[in-house]
C-alpha cells in the first residue's frame, strides 16, 4: 500500500514538473501577449470609462520583470492568489456595464484579461520574481495623473457635469431643438436633421450625439458652433439666445471648457480641476415675467433669484431655490424668461428633482431683480452679477404653472430697493 501510494506520489510530482518546464516563461508570455498592448496604438478598454489620466499601458514597462515588480510594489498583483490580483479586478470594471460601448470593448477587454491572468500565474510561481528586491518608487510605471483627476475624467462625471450645465439649460433651446417635436419637425424639413441636436431620448443621446458632431471645438472651445449660434456670433436660425456671460452662456461655456480639458488629457493636478461646489440646476418650463420694465433697464442683462419661504425661521431662505436671467427687450419694456431650479449638492430636494420632475410648491416667494450695469458678463464671461448690481425686490405668490402662455407677471413698478 505504502510503496503504491509513493509510486503515486512520485508520478505526479513528475508530471507537476513536467508542466511546469513545458509552459511558458513568465518572460516569453509577457512577450507574446503584454507587449502587444503596451504598443498597440489601438486604445485599451480602460477608455470606455476613462475618457484620460489612466489607460492600462501606464502599468506596463518594456522590461517584463520591472513590469511584474512595479505591480506587486503597488499591491496590484496578489501572489498567493494571482486570479484576485487588482489589476485583474481593474481589467473586469467594465464587465458589469452592459452598454453597447461595453459590448463593443468586450473582445479587448478579454484579450486584455486573459494575458493579464496567464503572465501574473506564471510570475507568481517564479521564486525569482517574488522574492526579488523592491523597485525605487520612481521606478514602478503608473498613471501621471492623482486619483482626483482620474476619479474626474470619467464617462460618468462628463454625463453629471453636462446635465448639470447644457441639460439644465435646455429650455432655451428645445422648443426648436428637441427631436421630433412640432416645431423642430418644421425646421428639420427647411434646415435637415443637424437642427435636431437635442435628442428625445435625454441628456446621454444628446451627449453623445454632440460628442460625435462638430458643434464642440475641443481646440479651442470659445469658437464652438454651439456657443457662436446662440451668441448670433455667426448667423442662427434662431437668433440672439445667449447675452456674453449670461447664465445659459455660462452653463454651456463651462461644460465645453470642462470637457475640452479632459479629452486633452489637460488636468495634471487637483488644483486645475473645476470647482462643482455650487448648487445642481433642474430646467423647467415655468416662466416669470416683469412688465412695464423702466428706460434704464432697456436692453440690458436683468437676473432674478428667487426665494422661498422657510417656515421654520418665518424668514426667506437665504440660498435661491430658483434663478434665471435675460437681455430686457427694450422696445416692448419686457422681461421673461423660464426658472432654472436649485439646489445644494446631495440634498434631499436635490434627490425629489432627479427622481422626478422638478418644479416649485405652489405659495409665497421672495424675488430678488440685478441689473447689469457696467457690462461686465460681456467683457469676462465667468463675472456674476452681485449687490452692485442689485436693483430691488418684490414678493409675490404663484402657484407657478407651466408654459409660454402661462407666466406668473410682476409689475415692474413693484420692484423696489
Ligand atoms: C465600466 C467602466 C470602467 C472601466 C471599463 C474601467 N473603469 Fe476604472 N473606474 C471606473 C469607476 C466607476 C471608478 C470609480 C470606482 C469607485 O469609486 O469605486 C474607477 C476607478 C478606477 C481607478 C481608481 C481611482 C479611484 O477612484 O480611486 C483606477 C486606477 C482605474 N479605475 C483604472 C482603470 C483601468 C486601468 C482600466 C482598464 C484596464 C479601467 N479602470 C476600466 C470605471 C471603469
Ligand atoms: C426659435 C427657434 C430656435 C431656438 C430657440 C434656438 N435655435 Fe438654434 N437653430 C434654429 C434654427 C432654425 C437652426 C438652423 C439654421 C442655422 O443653422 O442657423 C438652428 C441651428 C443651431 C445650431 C447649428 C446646428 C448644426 O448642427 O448645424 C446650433 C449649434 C444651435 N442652433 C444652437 C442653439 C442653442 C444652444 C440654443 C439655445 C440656447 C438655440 N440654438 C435656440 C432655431 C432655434
Amino acid at each position: 500500500m505504502k510503496n503504491k501510494f509513493g509510486a503515486l506520489a512520485l508520478c505526479l510530482l513528475t508530471i507537476g514538473t513536467v508542466r511546469a518546464e513545458d509552459a511558458p516563461t513568465p518572460a516569453q508570455v509577457f512577450e507574446k501577449r503584454i507587449l502587444p498592448i503596451f504598443k498597440s496604438p489601438n486604445p485599451s478598454s480602460c477608455t470606455q470609462c476613462h475618457l484620460a489620466a489612466v489607460d492600462l499601458k501606464n502599468y506596463i514597462l518594456p522590461s517584463h520583470e520591472k513590469t511584474f515588480l512595479s505591480l506587486r510594489d503597488q499591491g496590484l498583483i496578489d501572489l498567493d492568489n494571482p486570479e484576485k490580483s487588482k489589476i485583474l479586478q481593474l481589467i473586469q470594471m467594465g464587465e458589469s456595464d452592459k452598454s453597447p460601448a461595453a459590448l463593443i470593448n468586450a473582445k479587448v477587454r478579454q484579450t486584455e484579461y486573459e494575458a493579464f491572468a496567464e503572465w501574473i500565474k506564471s510570475g507568481a510561481r517564479d521564486p525569482k520574481l517574488r522574492n526579488a528586491p523592491k523597485l525605487e518608487p520612481s521606478e514602478r510605471a503608473a498613471p501621471k495623473r492623482p486619483v482626483e483627476v482620474i476619479r474626474h475624467d470619467r464617462e460618468d462625471r462628463l454625463l453629471e457635469s453636462f446635465t448639470n450645465t447644457v441639460w439644465a439649460m435646455r429650455f432655451r433651446c428645445m422648443g426648436c431643438h428637441t427631436e421630433g417635436s412640432v416645431e423642430n419637425q418644421k425646421y428639420v424639413k427647411e434646415f435637415g436633421d443637424r437642427v435636431a441636436w437635442m435628442k428625445a431620448d435625454g441628456p446621454e443621446a444628446t451627449l453623445s450625439y454632440l460628442r460625435s458632431s462638430k458643434l464642440i471645438n475641443v481646440n479651442d472651445p470659445e469658437m464652438s458652433t454651439l456657443l457662436r449660434k446662440p451668441l448670433g456670433a455667426v448667423k442662427h436660425g434662431g437668433g440672439v439666445k445667449f447675452a456674453p456671460g449670461d447664465q445659459g452662456y455660462k452653463a454651456f461655456r463651462e461644460f465645453i471648457d470642462d470637457y475640452a480639458k479632459t479629452v486633452r488629457d489637460q488636468y495634471a493636478k487637483a488644483d486645475d480641476l473645476p470647482n462643482r461646489d455650487g448648487p445642481e440646476r433642474f430646467g423647467t418650463d415655468a416662466w416669470l415675467k416683469i412688465s412695464n420694465t423702466p428706460p434704464a433697464w432697456a436692453d440690458r442683462l436683468v437676473q432674478v433669484n428667487v426665494y422661498a419661504w422657510d417656515a421654520n425661521k418665518s424668514d426667506w431662505r437665504t440660498e435661491p431655490i430658483a434663478s434665471t436671467d435675460r437681455v430686457v427687450w427694450g422696445k416692448g419694456k419686457l422681461w421673461q424668461h423660464s426658472l432654472t431650479l436649485l439646489a445644494a449638492k446631495g440634498s434631499e430636494q436635490a434627490k425629489a428633482w432627479d427622481a422626478g420632475k422638478p418644479a416649485l410648491p405652489g405659495g409665497k416667494y421672495l424675488v430678488k431683480v440685478y441689473m447689469e450695469s457696467k457690462g461686465r458678463p460681456a467683457k469676462d464671461w465667468k463675472a456674476v452679477l452681485g449687490p452692485d448690481d442689485y436693483a430691488g425686490q418684490t414678493e409675490l405668490e404663484s402657484s407657478w404653472p407651466e408654459g409660454y402662455g402661462k407666466m406668473t407677471e410682476v409689475d415692474a413698478a413693484k420692484v423696489r430697493k
